[in-house]
């Protein structure tokens, strides 16, 4: 996937664990499905704050929008606002409005259902009942997209009990054998790199997410967020990953060398749903053209 030039991507190593290579059949690309995944803008409507993490959102909407092939779907795996506010969904809507291709999104742990539900319902995918996870699943070519709610009670890991573990074999078996993307914010996977490597509040829960994912072949990915780094690992046997915040005065590790750049995660998938490759871009952001888009966003 390539941006068009007035962007120059350069494909960045910031990650442990293997990169999948494309595979090409008899020479020639495979035909693909293109998801593009970036994650926790923690937008926040306080003066000291709204500036700079609009801006962040900003310019990765217009590096998507940029992108010389448009994704089939872009997804976002939460912690869209920073306190879970509606004046934060506000900004965010406000933004997602100006993408090009189609966007879903979950929950993190610091957003707001209600407020979610409010600004995003008009939408079509979320479930509306109040109080009701948001839970759902749409189609993007042969693949189907399972959003699980990982919000936990009370803390900022997550949660996944035995009534949440059926809804999402529920919504696995409804997939019904179709190859299919699970992604929650919170990773149900160790996480090696940070001094807290288990993000939910009972690992067990985790495992027990793990040993479900592992039963169903179809699962071709899992995408999550929380982690504010790009962390490659794996959930029952399949590829998963964390990808590294958009907020860029929240990121972590290696990423901080990238400043305001913008960092997209691209899974290529082939058109019969079989994970093909996955690579990071990341693009550079010009230093006025940033300040200048948070200027026009706070006017
Ligand atoms: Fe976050």
């Amino acid at each position: 996937m390539l941006p068009c030039p007035s962007f120059q991507a350069r494909r960045a190593r910031l990650v442990e664990g293997p990169e999948l290579q494309p595979i090409q059949a008899n020479g020639a690309i495979l035909p693909m499905i293109r998801i593009v995944h970036f994650t926790d803008t923690h937008l926040d409507a306080s003066p000291e704050l709204r500036t700079r993490r609009e801006a962040d959102l900003a310019n990765h909407v217009d590096a998507i929008n940029a992108l010389e092939q448009q994704p089939d779907l872009v997804i976002f795996t939460g912690d869209m606002a920073n306190t879970g506010q509606s004046e934060e969904y506000a900004i965010a809507r406000q933004h997602l409005n100006r993408l090009h291709s189609r966007w879903v999104f979950v929950p993190g742990n610091r957003d707001s259902r209600r407020c979610i539900r409010e600004t995003f319902g008009d939408l079509g995918f979320l479930p509306m009942e109040r109080d009701a996870p948001l839970d759902f699943a749409v189609e993007v070519g042969p693949l189907t997209f399972i959003g699980f709610d990982s919000k936990g009670q009370g803390t900022n890991k997550g949660a996944a009990p035995g009534e949440r573990l059926a809804a999402l074999r529920a919504m696995l078996e409804a997939v019904d054998g179709r190859p299919a993307i699970v992604s929650m914010h919170h990773p149900p996977f160790e996480l090696h790199e940070i001094p807290w490597p288990r993000q939910f509040e009972d690992w067990a829960e985790a495992e027990a997410m793990n040993e479900l994912i592992a039963g169903f072949d179809n699962v071709k990915l899992v995408a999550c967020g929380h982690a504010h780094r790009r962390i490659a690992g794996e959930v029952g046997g399949k590829p998963a990953w964390t990808m590294l915040c958009a907020a860029s005065d929240l990121r972590k590790g290696p990423a901080k060398d990238l400043g305001a750049d913008v960092a997209l995660q691209v899974y290529e998938f082939s058109d019969d749903g079989d994970l093909r490759n996955t690579e990071m871009l990341v693009l550079p952001v010009d230093g006025d053209a940033a300040a200048q888009t948070a200027t026009q966003a706070a006017e």
